[in-house]
C-alpha cells in the first residue's frame, strides 16, 4: 500500500541547525549504525528503511502500517534518542503520498536550506546504497528510491533551479573572503572528506596557497593536499602542531567535538590576533565554548542562513516549476507503484503453472505418455509450453488494464 510509505524527519524548518546535529546517530559508540537501525526496525516492525542524515537534516524514510501518532513517536524517540525527553515538536511526519512528496523535494533540493544544492542527490543516494547493502530495505524502497532520483534528475534537467549553483560551502567561502583573511595567509583544515574536497577547491580557484590538512585517515589529507598544493598530517598530530594559523576550517562526520578548548588554545601557540574560524560539521566540530572564550570571527552553519535565503528569493520562480514537475511525477508513481503490485503478486504463477505442466505429464497422464510415440510426445509438450506461456501473461495484461487507467 502506497499510505504504508512513511517518513520522521528534523530539518532545518523545524529544529535549528546546531541541535540537528542531535539526531546524528553515532557511529562510533559500541552499537554499530547498522545494528541501531536494525533495532528500530525490529522494535517498531518496520521491514523496510532508509536512515539518511546531512548538513540540514536527519531523516528517517520507512514502509509501516502504523500511522505515525505521539505514541508511535515516543517508541521512535525512546528508542533512538532516549535522552531527548518529551518534546516531540521538532519531529516533522509524512506519510502515504505526503511521504513520497517529501521524498522527491528533498531529492530536487526545494526543501534544502540552500535551494538548488545537488550534493543532496548523492548524500540521498549514498544512504540508500548503504542501507541497501546491510539488507535494511527491501522491494517497496527500492521502486520510490528509483523514483526519487527519475524526478530529481528531470527537476534539474528541467529548471534553472540549481544554476549558478550555490552550496553551504559556497556560501562559508563568500564569508571568508569578506573577511580580513588574505591569500598568504596560514589555512589550517580540519577533515578531508566531500565537504572539505570542495572547500579545498574553492581555497585553489581563490590562490590561497598556506594550508595545512589534518584528517583521520592520512592518505585522504595527502590526496587533498596534492589538489590545494599544501601539507598533509594525521589528525592525531593536530595537538603537537606549532606553525599557528589565521584561518581554521573544521568538517568531519565526528559526532564529538574535535577542537575543544585546551587543543584551540595549545594550536594558537600564543597569538592574540582575531582568527577566523569555519565550522561546516553537524554536529558542531568546534565545542561548544571554545568561540566564546577566545576571539575570532565563528562562521557556522546557523549563521549562514541569511545567505540561504536570499539564495532561496533568486530560485523562488524556479521552485514552483519544480513542484509542477513533482506533482507529475507523484501521478506516474501512483501507476508504476500498482503495476508493481500486480507483479509481486503474480509473481509464483510462473512456478505454479509449470509444476502444473509438469505434473500433467509426469503423473496425472504419465501412462498414457507412455504410449504415444516420440513425435506426437514432442508436439503435445510444444503445446503445453505455448499455454503455459499464454496462462502467465494473460491474466497479468487483464489485471493490469482492469486495475490500471489507459
Ligand atoms: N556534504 C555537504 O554538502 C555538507 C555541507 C555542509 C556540512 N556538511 C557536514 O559536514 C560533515 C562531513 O560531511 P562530508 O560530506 O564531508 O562527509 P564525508 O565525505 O563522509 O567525510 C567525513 C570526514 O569526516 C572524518 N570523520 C568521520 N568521523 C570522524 C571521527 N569520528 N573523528 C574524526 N574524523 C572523522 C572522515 O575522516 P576519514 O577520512 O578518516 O574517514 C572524513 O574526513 C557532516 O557533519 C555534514 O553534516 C556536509
Amino acid at each position: 500500500m502506497i499510505e504504508d510509505y512513511k517518513i520522521i524527519t528534523i530539518t532545518h524548518k523545524s529544529a535549528a541547525l546546531k541541535d540537528i546535529g542531535h539526531f546524528v546517530l553515532d557511529e562510533s559508540g559500541d552499537i554499530s549504525l547498522t545494528d541501531q537501525l536494525e533495532i528500530l526496525k525490529e522494535e517498531l516492525s518496520i521491514p523496510e528503511l532508509i536512515y539518511l542524515p546531512t548538513c540540514n537534516r536527519v531523516l528517517f524514510f520507512f514502509s509501516s502500517e502504523n500511522t505515525l501518532d505521539d505514541s508511535f513517536l515516543n517508541q521512535f524517540t525512546e528508542i533512538l534518542y532516549p535522552d531527548w525527553g518529551t518534546n516531540l515538536d521538532v519531529f516533522i511526519t509524512h506519510e502515504g503520498e505526503d511521504a513520497i512528496r517529501h521524498l522527491f523535494e528533498v531529492a530536487a533540493s526545494v526543501d534544502s536550506l540552500v535551494v538548488g544544492e545537488r550534493e543532496i542527490i548523492r548524500q540521498l543516494r549514498q544512504s540508500y546504497e548503504r542501507c541497501r547493502k546491510e539488507q535494511l530495505t527491501g522491494d517497496s524502497l527500492r521502486l520510490a528510491m528509483d523514483a526519487t532520483v527519475k524526478t530529481a534528475k528531470r527537476v534539474y534537467a528541467n529548471t534553472r533551479i540549481g544554476e549558478k549553483q550555490v552550496s553551504i560551502v559556497s556560501l562559508a567561502i563568500k564569508k571568508l573572503l569578506e573577511s580580513h583573511i588574505s591569500k598568504d595567509d596560514r589555512i589550517l583544515v580540519v577533515g578531508a572528506g566531500q565537504t572539505n574536497a570542495l572547500v579545498g577547491k574553492f581555497l585553489k580557484k581563490y590562490e590561497f596557497s598556506n594550508i595545512a590538512i589534518f584528517n583521520r585517515t592520512l592518505p585522504k589529507a595527502e590526496e587533498l593536499a596534492h589538489f590545494t598544493g599544501g601539507k598533509a598530517y594525521a589528525l592525531d598530530s593536530l595537538k603537537n602542531y606549532k606553525a599557528g594559523f589565521d584561518c581554521m576550517i573544521v568538517c568531519t562526520g565526528s559526532t564529538e567535538p574535535i577542537i575543544t578548548s585546551d587543543l584551540y588554545e595549545s594550536l594558537l601557540i600564543g597569538e592574540e590576533d582575531k582568527k577566523v574560524v569555519i565550522d561546516l560539521a553537524i554536529p558542531n566540530n568546534v565545542d561548544h565554548p571554545v568561540p566564546e572564550q577566545f576571539v575570532m570571527d565563528y562562521i557556522e552553519i546557523d549563521g549562514l542562513k541569511l545567505l540561504a535565503k536570499e539564495n532561496l528569493a533568486f530560485r523562488a520562480q524556479e521552485v514552483f516549476k519544480a513542484k509542477d514537475i513533482i506533482e507529475q511525477e507523484i501521478c506516474e508513481y501512483h501507476t508504476l507503484y500498482k503495476e508493481r503490485q500486480i507483479e509481486r503478486a503474480f509473481s509464483s504463477m510462473p512456478t505454479q503453472i509449470k509444476e502444473i505442466k509438469s505434473r500433467a505429464m509426469n503423473e496425472v497422464f504419465a501412462k498414457e505418455m507412455d504410449h504415444l510415440d516420440e513425435e506426437t510426445k514432442d508436439l503435445l509438450e510444444r503445446m503445453m509450453t505455448y499455454m503455459e506461456k499464454k496462462c502467465i501473461s494473460i491474466p497479468m495484461k487483464v489485471a493490469k488494464e482492469t486495475i490500471l487507467p489507459s
